[in-house]
């Protein structure tokens, strides 16, 4: 594939790539390169304090960076191997080599093996691990077509490879495996509690569970994922000029359905492109959507709702 030896030539440079993983299109660098990281950050407007997650296309690549118990190796093979699950891990950094930026100074860094062929594919030519927060400015919402990181960031990269929809739609669960006694899922997503747990054989804390807030997760900030007008949630119908988001059956006319069927994985995949198609200040007061039940991804989309609504 042509654009991808020209992603190679351009991270191997320190320059920057947009490329699809399996849950939101991601803004590709080297990890190990300190200005190529500042770019990341300075492209999205991202706050220095918010450490980025380095993909690896393997185990192995990322035992060199971080240190792995006998449990956190099992995990990652489990649910980076064989499930090909979006679980990001967060582990004690073991490597002089990646940029601080990265971590944000931090001791502990955040790693995922994405699974879309294009992502895993620049990582294992590439040869090292990418450092990739979502492909879109900070707080805005993250990007799961190509169309959607054009909009936004595309004209401040070089290249952005086209991978089609983002088949998960959401970002990754992360996992800090370094909180004692109980593991701790710093922000729900692709995978579930549940299935997590169902591997372990034990129960994890939710951050607030673990009373984490802002120190060790740095990037659960409040207010993000937000469309330019108001979001309103657990609507049964919409007030005003507001676009109305259904989800399930409904006899309530609606301007988009997150999935007829109400299948949580579907309404995930169609998330984040609705709050997109809908935020038009010209049209519509704001959004308004329909509950979405809070078990399995579900627990993600209305993480992401919930920020989507925030005030501030
Ligand atoms: O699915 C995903 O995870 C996508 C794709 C592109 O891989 N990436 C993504 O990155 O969502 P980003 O930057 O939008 O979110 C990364 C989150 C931030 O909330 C950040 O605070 C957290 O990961 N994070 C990174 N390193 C961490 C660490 N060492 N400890 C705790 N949280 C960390
Ligand atoms: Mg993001």
């Amino acid at each position: 594939m042509k654009d991808l030896d020209l992603a190679i030539e351009l991270l191997k440079k320190g320059d920057v790539v947009a490329a699809p993983t399996e849950t939101v299109y991601g803004l590709f660098a080297d990890s190990t390169n300190d200005l190529a990281i500042q770019k990341v950050y300075r492209v999205k407007g991202r706050p220095s304090c918010n450490p980025l997650i380095s993909h690896v296309s393997s185990v192995d690549m990322a035992k060199c960076i971080a240190d792995f118990s006998d449990k956190a190796l099992e995990i990652a093979k489990y649910f980076w191997e064989i499930n090909k699950a979006p679980l990001t891990l967060v582990l004690k950094n073991k490597s002089e080599k990646i940029s601080k930026f990265v971590t944000a100074g931090l001791d502990t860094i955040a790693i995922r093996c994405p699974s879309h062929p294009i992502s895993f594919e620049l990582i294992e030519r590439f040869g090292g691990p990418l450092a990739a927060p979502s492909a879109n400015t900070s707080t805005s919402v993250s990007p799961t077509s190509f169309e959607m990181v054009q909009k936004d960031i595309g004209t401040k990269i070089p290249l952005t490879l086209d991978g089609g929809c983002c088949n998960i739609g959401i970002e990754s669960t992360i996992l800090d495996l370094t909180k004692d006694p109980s593991y701790v899922i710093l922000r729900p997503g692709g995978v579930s509690k549940e299935t997590i747990e169902s591997f372990l054989g034990k129960k994890v804390l939710t951050a607030s569970e673990a009373n984490i807030t802002g120190i060790s997760a740095p990037g659960m900030m409040k207010k993000h994922y937000s469309p330019s007008i108001p979001v309103r949630l657990n609507a049964a119908f919409p007030i005003d000029n507001e676009a109305f988001i259904a989800f399930g059956k409904t006899d309530v006319s609606c301007d988009f359905n997150l999935s007829h069927n109400g299948d949580l994985n579907e309404a995930a995949k169609n998330l984040f492109s609705a709050l997109k198609k809908f935020d038009i200040p010209e049209k519509y007061s704001g959004i308004a959507i329909m509950p979405i039940p809070n078990f399995e991804i579900g627990v993600g989309i209305n993480d992401r709702l919930t920020r989507a609504a925030a005030k501030n």
